[in-house]
């Protein structure tokens, strides 16, 4: 399905986001059109717009859980939010903005087997799963098998300079199908089933 994205009130954003089924896992990312996953400040912040934050919240409305690397939460400094967080991470160290959340709000755990992973989350009654990136934990996911959906963001710029995509570490070859795409001024949102 391919529309135009009208505007913050007339777009039923839970009928174009459902999840098939569950348990789902959708990865949320966004980049510029020369595939850039950071602007100029070194955060997605600096790249993100109005269509895609609205986007980003709808789908962190309907997650039981957030999944993020730990390398994103620290740089965008990630505070706590109406939901659990789970900060991927192998050295524990969890951003200065997490700490003191109340307790089970901000979990840390390492993903050394992806699949094990998203049982464990899962088990705990957590069937929407919202991965905010990296890249690296991106990388990581894809590869494990466990991502359902990708939604990527595409905004209308180019920024050149030395960037990440939204995919670091190792090669991967995922085929993707497009499921949805949405147009905002110009910003492209697109639902892939992995
Ligand atoms: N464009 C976008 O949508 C988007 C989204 C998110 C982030 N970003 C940008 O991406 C950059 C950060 O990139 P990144 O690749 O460093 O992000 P990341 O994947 O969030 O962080 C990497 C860190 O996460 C932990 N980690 C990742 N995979 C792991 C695994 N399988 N098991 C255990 N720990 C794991 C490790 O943390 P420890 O070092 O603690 O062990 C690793 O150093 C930032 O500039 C951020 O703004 C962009």
């Amino acid at each position: 399905m391919v529309r135009v994205l009208v505007g913050p009130d007339t777009d039923d954003l839970g009928e174009l986001y459902a999840a098939p089924r569950l348990p789902w896992l959708r990865v949320n990312m966004v980049g510029s059109v020369d595939g850039a996953a950071t602007g100029d400040s070194g955060k997605s912040g600096s790249l993100n717009n109005a269509a895609d934050k609205r986007v980003f919240d709808h789908l962190r409305s309907v997650a039981d859980v957030v999944v993020v690397g730990a390398g994103t939460a620290r740089t965008e400094g990630y505070r706590p939010i109406d939901r659990p967080i789970v900060v991927v991470s192998r050295s524990d160290e969890v951003p200065e903005t997490l700490r003191g959340a109340a307790p089970g709000r901000v979990l840390v755990e390492r993903v050394d087997d992806p699949v094990a992973f998203k049982q464990t989350l899962v088990a705990r009654g957590w069937t929407s799963i919202l991965c905010e990136g990296g890249p690296t934990l991106l990388g990581d996911l894809l590869a494990g098998g466990v991502v359902d959906e990708l939604c990527t963001t595409t905004v209308p710029r180019l920024v050149g300079g030395d960037h990440r995509r939204i995919i670091e570490g190792p090669a991967v070859d995922v085929p993707l199908r497009l499921h949805t795409l949405l147009e905002s001024e110009g910003t492209l949102l697109a639902r892939w089933w992995v």
